[in-house]
């Protein structure tokens, strides 16, 4: 999925010329007129009329386009394609995402790994919900017990001995902190990633990213970083070598477990279990980023107990919050957080770890253990696989490939106007799939985890009906050349 860039540079909002006091006050005084129709919208926003609702449609069409961001009206895979810019969400509940105008949609994205409990699970609003009436933001000195709690959890859930943990928001936030962690325990510089891999988009986990097109336009980023094939424990081992034999130094190899934004990627049996033999063998710390796969997403809690490897630092992020608050972390063993504790603010957030997103993780562990996520991922998984490659069966040259591991599931197509053109079929047929940032062919399909049979079913359904009317309208458009 290539982003487009908008057709014309945006106008400039402000004049230049400073405003009299007169005019300030009054726009002051217009903004807060605003604000107030705004905040009406949120707190009564279920007993809005249809002209409320067609005047929302048109504010955030226009809001988007000037004030936030205009790209992104224009290049999603599916609305794009369908036409269909005005589909503005309003509320969602398990896998069903309702547009502002009533229309319902199967969530088969689920927030690109954010909704494996499903959106609004009650378990999780009702813990956020009670947390927010008692303190909802730390007072950043005294101790909050929600962060010991969920640290606790994590540290006997996650494999190994990764006892320790650092909360914070976003995946790449936890990326860094692995990474910064990496460096100080090795007082090494370097590291190894993958091509195709992602690991978001601040400047030391774009530095890992394992793709051009978001590097290039931000060199020179971190020094001292390589890249070998994803799935080829040979190329690892003949990089960790050569900079071995070179004298570079070398703090982690970082890796994802199934490659997730370049398209569900699952590599060989044996690449991770190797991989952590070479770390070992290199003395570089194996930096595991399970943001994506983590928290039942391929049919274990974490994706590298398929392998049964345990990597020295491990990243968290998305469905950790229950897909209601944002919240990642990074995790890692006594021995190596030791270098933390000299000084426990060498990395700190002010948001990091905050009660709010600490009851949501707690309610998300709670949840992916009581309702056993990974397995129904994974037999889920399995049965949406088989069916999938029955209809890739149908229809070989439009669907090229199958691939993915519990519901991490990635479909490739012949190229990516045939990827747009199916996310755009099912969007109209009310299923919501969207494109991996890495691959512009591929689209994932990536629901919630307790999404029901009948409504995995009914996806698989409409994906044949769009595939069939697509197989139509390639044959008419090849005999009308
Ligand atoms: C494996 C992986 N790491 C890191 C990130 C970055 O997460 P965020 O967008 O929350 O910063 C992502 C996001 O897709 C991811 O898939």
């Amino acid at each position: 999925m290539e982003q487009q860039q908008p057709a014309t540079a945006l106008p400039p909002k402000h004049s230049a010329a400073p405003a009299s006091e007169v005019d300030s006050r009054a726009k002051l005084k217009s903004l807060a007129a605003k604000s107030a129709e705004y905040l009406a919208v949120v707190t009564g926003g279920n007993k809005l009329d249809a002209d409320d609702r067609t005047r929302i449609i048109k504010h955030t069409l226009e809001n988007f386009d000037d004030y936030f961001n205009r790209g992104f009206l224009h290049y999603r895979k599916s609305v794009a394609e369908a036409e269909d810019f005005a589909a503005i969400e309003w509320t969602g509940q398990g896998s069903i995402i309702e547009d502002i105008m009533g229309r319902k949609f199967i969530d088969c994205l689920g927030g690109f790994g954010v909704y494996n409990m499903g959106i609004r699970h009650p378990r999780i609003i009702a813990a956020v919900e009670s947390q927010l009436k008692r303190m909802p933001l730390s007072s950043q000195e005294l101790l909050d017990p929600l962060r010991g709690f969920l640290a606790e959890l994590l540290g006997e859930l996650t494999p190994g001995d990764l006892q320790e943990c650092f909360f914070i928001n976003n995946g790449t936030d936890a990326v860094e902190g692995a990474l910064k962690l990496a460096r100080l325990y090795t007082k090494k510089t370097g590291f190894i990633s993958t091509t195709g891999g992602f690991h978001g988009k601040s400047m030391g986990s774009l530095s890992v990213m394992g793709r051009a097109v978001y590097r290039k336009p931000f060199h020179p980023l971190l020094p001292n970083m390589h890249f070998v094939d994803f799935g080829d424990a040979k190329d690892l081992e003949r990089e960790l070598k050569k900079l071995h034999d070179l004298g570079e130094d070398i703090a982690g190899v970082i890796l994802e477990p199934v490659q997730g934004e370049a398209g569900a990627v699952v590599p060989p049996d044996d690449y991770l279990p190797r991989a952590r033999q070479l770390c070992d063998e290199y003395e570089v710390l194996l930096i595991l980023d399970e943001v994506q796969t983590g928290m039942g997403r391929t049919g274990r809690n974490f994706a590298c107990e398929h392998w049964n490897v345990c990597p020295d630092i491990l990243c968290l992020g998305k469905a950790l919050g229950g897909g209601v608050m944002p919240l990642s972390c990074f995790m890692s063993t006594p021995p190596i957080w030791r270098v933390l504790e000299d000084n426990p603010f060498l990395h700190s957030s002010t948001f990091g770890g905050n009660p709010l997103a600490c009851a949501a993780g707690i309610a998300a562990i709670n949840v992916m253990l009581e309702e056993n996520l990974a397995r129904q991922a994974e037999e889920k998984g399995r049965y949406l696989m088989k069916r999938l490659r029955s209809l890739q069966a149908l229809y070989p040259e439009i669907l090229k490939n199958v691939r993915g591991k519990g519901l991490l599931i990635g479909l490739e197509f012949a190229d990516r106007f045939i990827g747009y053109r199916v996310a755009a079929g099912l969007f109209k047929r009310g299923v919501l799939v969207a494109g991996t940032l890495l691959s512009a062919r591929t689209i994932r399909i990536e629901p919630a985890l307790n999404i029901s049979c009948d409504l995995l079913d009914k996806t698989l359904e409409r994906l044949a009906d769009t595939l069939q009317e697509l197989d139509k309208q390639i044959e008419q458009e090849a005999k009308g050349k």
